[in-house]
């Protein structure tokens, strides 16, 4: 195992060094067979990019990879002025932890019980262990006083665990997806565990001010911690300290989808795959990793209904759904995958005459170029999850929407549906409902069409990644130790 603490000990002692550190599951790498370490896809990864291209930091991680697998590669330790600690994670560790409890147990019980949550005392005792593991190397690595930032569902028990090692340390825990009702959180046997973990944070910040709102409820039934103003006030070894509680809603790098979608390499892309699918009249478009609460499922039942009903015409009408892999060595992963493959081969072998195949599905990731070639095509992007703590990808269609043209449909069970009001929402249980929403949208005329359009795309622009950034980091407390 590739697990040398005594290399990294020196954190306090460390003279000056990066203020800032990200601890996330994964490091902002991946390792490919032929390309080595690249950047890693995924909301977290994009999302610290604009904060890392301003500072430089420390990122505390884990690989992907097993560390007892074989002959696992070494990922860099330093890429530019971002310094990478590898959190080595064994195979039974990823089965357990990972695999397990983070998206077996947590992953599903935050959404909602979408599909029903599995709780195994050992995986929790192995959770346990790997958020130690990255408590332990922060606090080994992390300068004096400086800012740690947590990120998500997998290390809510690593705030309280550093805090433990480092009091020197200013603490923010961000969860990117959604914190669930008190009545649904109540059910994971460790609740207590996990809210004790949250609130070693000096800031907890959520997606919208209902997972807040969800969080506060759950601290005052399970914890004694004294509400005020919004926030916590906790009594520790050091007298009392407060625990701001708040919401934080995400953003993207606006401007960059904007820029590509500027490109005329990505311009004359968008008329190739409008072409590649017989030049339609209306083109949709799905983008999401192939998760069960993406609502995949249904947006294409409601296509097809619309289809088969001639409401849409099957041959003047294409659908483009991009699905990439994730999570695939997990059971219910691999059933969304075949029921999302059943249907779009049901719809295209219903729908003649040959030569129609109006669904095009697409199990493969796809780089920024390409997708913003693909948000510039679509005159309409369907956004239809069960439940989802933001999503992006509605955001980065929006922003890439440079002519003001294109409609979003998008589920009010998002976070995004929160802030972006002038979408065309619906509620992706009710199939009637979408479909009729769909229609509406792809039929709504110009000028109403594009004021709409523009209201989502100034929005974008102002709740930006970077403005969001700012404002996690600048509610942390000021530094109060001095290294002199
Ligand atoms: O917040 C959800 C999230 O953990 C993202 O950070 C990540 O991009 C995505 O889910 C995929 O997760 P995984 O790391 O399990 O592939």
């Amino acid at each position: 195992m590739r697990f040398d603490r005594r290399s990294r000990r020196r954190g306090k002692d460390r003279e000056g060094g990066p203020d800032l550190v990200i601890v996330a599951n994964r490091l902002p790498l991946e390792f490919d067979a032929d390309e080595g370490w690249r950047r890693a896809p995924g909301g977290v990864v994009s999302a610290m990019e604009s904060v890392l291209r301003e500072q430089a930091a420390i990122w505390v991680g884990w690989s992907g990879q097993a560390s007892d697998g074989s002959d696992p590669p070494e990922p860099p330790t330093q890429v530019g002025d971002l310094e990478l600690v590898e959190v080595p994670l064994t195979r039974s560790e990823i089965a357990a932890h990972y695999e397990g409890f983070s998206n077996g147990a947590l992953w599903p019980n935050y959404h909602g019980g979408i599909v029903a949550p599995v709780y195994h005392r050992s995986q929790f005792e192995a959770h346990r262990t790997v958020n130690a593991r990255f408590a332990d190397l922060v606090a080994d690595t992390a300068p004096l006083g400086a800012r740690v930032w947590v990120h998500d569902y997998q290390l809510q028990l690593v705030p309280t665990m550093l805090r433990e090692r480092r009091p020197d340390l200013r603490i923010g825990f961000f969860l990117h997806i959604p914190f669930p009702p008190v009545e649904v959180f109540s059910q994971l046997p460790w609740r207590t565990q996990l809210l004790e973990g949250l609130m070693g944070a000096d800031v907890v910040g959520f997606q919208t001010n209902d997972a807040a709102v969800n969080f506060r409820r759950l601290v005052g039934r399970f914890l004694d911690a004294q509400e005020v103003d919004g926030g916590f006030e906790v009594e520790d070894a050091d007298g009392t300290r407060r625990v701001t509680v708040a919401a934080f809603p995400i953003g993207i790098r606006a401007s960059d989808y904007a820029d590509l979608a500027a490109l005329p390499e990505v311009q004359q892309r968008a008329k190739q795959i409008r072409a590649d699918v017989g030049d339609p009249d209306v083109l949709l478009l799905g983008v999401d990793r192939l998760d069960y609460t993406k609502g995949i499922d249904v947006r294409i039942q409601a296509v097809t209904e619309l289809l088969l009903d001639g409401d849409l015409d099957p041959e003047r009408t294409a659908f483009i759904q991009v699905a990439p892999p994730t999570r695939a060595k997990v059971e219910e992963y691999q059933k969304i995958r075949s029921d999302v493959e059943l249907l779009v081969s049901r719809a295209n072998g219903s729908l003649g005459p040959v030569g129609t195949n109006p669904i095009h599905y697409m199990h493969q990731a796809m780089g920024p170029d390409e997708l913003a070639a693909l948000y510039c095509a679509a005159d309409a992007m369907l956004v239809t999850p069960l439940r989802d703590g933001m999503n992006l990808v509605a955001k980065e269609y929006v922003a890439a929407r440079i002519n003001n043209r294109g409609a979003l449909v998008l589920s009010e069970f998002t976070g995004a549906a929160e802030q972006m009001t002038d979408a065309w929402l619906i509620n992706p249980y009710d199939i009637g409902g979408m479909k009729r929403t769909i229609l509406r949208a792809v039929n709504e005329p110009g000028q109403s069409a594009q004021a709409r359009m523009a209201a989502l795309r100034e929005g974008v622009f102002t709740h930006d990644v970077s403005r969001w950034a700012r404002d996690f980091l600048d509610s942390l407390p000021a530094q109060t130790h001095d290294d002199t």
